[in-house]
């Protein structure tokens, strides 16, 4: 079996392409907020892709670069101001804060109606009771690659290897809610390759370069790779073995080129989503 492999490149732009048209018809456009903090290599590339996008979307889009020995109290006064800024639907502090600063103290402070990265206790907490209002990008990017798989997720054994507060808990909680049974694993799972053995779908959030070996796959199970490992030689490498998995899954993201570009497209729907909220 060779497996389908899911473009999240061309489902974000597919997307992108149909939120630019909706957002067109609103009576401002959507506004969005970026607070950088210090000069994280990654961090910077991130957040220079999450502009663009919002740029090439017609949405009004502002960075806020703070220095690497910024305090927390400035940051929070950044947040405050752009709380009370009504041409800002959505603001997003990009993770990690530099100098050891607590990055939760900071995305807490977001108001729950702007928090488009779903990362404050209420966004969280209401995803959790299955009512959810803004969720996490990488998560909602996750389950929309795997509708566009094709796969009826009721009844299925899932397994999500990680249990961040930016994916693992949060993708979890969709996966329930879509009826799948769940088991969360993590660092200290005793057995992993038997439990991902047994997955018709595996969500790899973990942050090692081919942690998940493709023999532990199920033939025809579908495969979501969270990683985004960078490699001495600048190459990008996911957390699953890919060319191994892809021989017995049914369906599996690429690194690059899968879940990254869903989580840009997902920040893009939660700030309309936002923006229709605060328009009324
Ligand atoms: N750093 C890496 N991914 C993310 C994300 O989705 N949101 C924020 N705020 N920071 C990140």
């Amino acid at each position: 079996m060779t497996a389908q492999v899911l473009d999240g490149r061309a489902l974000a732009r597919q997307l992108n392409k149909a939120l630019k048209q909706r957002a067109a018809e609103l009576a401002r456009p959507p506004g969005l907020a970026v607070i950088l903090a210090g000069e994280d290599p990654a961090s910077q590339v991130y957040v220079r892709m999450k502009g663009r996008v919002a740029e090439r979307l017609g949405f009004h889009h502002q960075q806020i670069d703070l220095p690497a020995d910024t305090s927390l109290d400035t940051i929070l006064s950044t947040v405050d101001r752009l709380n009370q800024d009504d041409s800002v639907d959505g603001i997003l502090v990009q993770l990690p804060l530099p100098g050891g600063l607590d990055g939760r103290v900071a995305t807490e402070r977001v108001l729950p109606d702007k928090d488009v990265d779903g990362l404050t206790s209420v966004n969280a907490g209401l995803l959790s009771q299955g009512r959810p209002h803004l969720v996490s990008c990488t998560p909602f990017g996750v389950m929309r690659l795997l509708e566009s798989s094709g796969i009826a997720l009721e009844g299925l054994d899932a397994c999500v290897i990680g249990r961040s507060n930016l994916v693992g808990r949060p993708v979890a909680h969709l996966l329930e809610q879509r009826n799948a049974t769940v088991t969360q694993c993590h660092s200290r799972t005793r057995d992993l390759p038997e439990i991902v053995k047994r997955s018709d779908v595996v969500v790899a959030a973990i942050g090692r370069s081919n942690h998940v070996k493709g023999e532990w796959i199920k033939p025809g199970a579908v495969v979501i790779d969270v990683g985004v490992n960078r490699m001495e030689d600048g190459s990008l490498i996911g957390d699953v073995e890919y060319d191994a998995a892809a021989q017995r899954a049914a369906a599996i993201t690429p690194v690059p080129g899968g879940v990254g570009p869903m989580t840009i497209a997902m920040l893009m729907e939660n700030t309309y989503k936002a923006a229709v909220h605060h328009q009324g």
